[in-house]
């Protein structure tokens, strides 16, 4: 746990500079894995200023966003596409073609294919070297929601009514918060060689809890990462309050 969640941003970022800056020493690229919400936005902040005043070249990396809400349009102020570029990807210097983000804009006969692909993507790229994650307060990684089996890969999912009530004051109400979203799945996270796990604030404090105490279950689906060999939690006191 970190005194604050500002602290805890700056740890992962600074993981994430020593692992590229010693990537791009050796000409090699850096595959990231990427979450959106309130919870990466200092990772986020730290790795612009990183990059404006300290010199962090980001143009070898590649990087693989979680999920996109289904169905949406790219420049909805709600989608996915447009939070990560008005966020982190407008500021730095990552590639327009290294940017991977689930598409909102498929047709429905489309998805199970861009699906396989996706998955295709992060094999080729060599896999996931440093995923991030937040946690959602029904206890979910990507957009995986409870009953999602631990062998899940990227696929079109349902949101829990949960996430929608938790989303819906960004769009104005639960009703125009879509219904489902494409996901990367619990596997295509555990192959990430290393996982940080970002839970910030009280509300996230019973779930957080849960996920790192409790038996890994598919009702609690971060709760999975405890099997894997080099997840991180990163909590603030606020989340860690009530850790036994
Ligand atoms: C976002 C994602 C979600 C969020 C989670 C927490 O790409 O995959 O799992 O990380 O819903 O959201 P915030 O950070 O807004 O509390």
């Amino acid at each position: 746990a970190f005194p604050s969640s500002g602290a805890a941003a700056k740890f992962v970022a600074r993981e994430i500079d020593k692992l590229v800056r010693s990537r791009n020493a050796a000409g090699k690229p850096t595959v990231l894995g990427l979450a959106t919400g309130s919870t990466p936005v200092g990772l986020y902040r730290e790795l612009i200023r990183l990059h404006k005043e300290d010199g962090l070249d980001l143009s070898r990396v590649i990087t693989f966003n979680l999920d996109e809400y289904y169905p949406i349009p790219k420049e909805d102020p709600h989608s996915y596409f447009r939070w990560m570029h008005e966020t982190l990807f407008n500021h730095v210097n990552i590639k327009w073609e290294n940017i991977h983000i689930p598409d909102g804009t498929l047709r429905p006969d489309e998805v199970d294919a861009f699906c396989a692909e996706y998955e295709q993507k992060i094999k080729a790229a060599g896999g996931i070297d440093i995923q991030v994650l937040g946690i959602g307060r029904t206890g979910h990684i990507g957009f995986n929601e409870p009953g999602s089996p631990h062998n899940c890969r990227t696929r079109m999912v349902t949101l829990d009514s949960i996430t929608r009530r938790d989303a819906a004051p960004g769009f104005f109400g639960e009703e125009n918060v879509p219904a489902q979203a494409i996901t990367m799945g619990v596997a295509s996270i555990m192959d990430a060689r290393r996982i940080f796990l970002m839970s910030f604030g009280e509300h996230k404090a019973t779930i957080t809890y849960k996920a790192l105490e409790q038996p890994p279950t598919e009702a609690i689906t971060a709760s999975f990462l405890q099997d894997h060999t080099n997840a991180t939690f990163l909590l603030d006191s606020a989340a860690a309050a009530e850790l036994t």
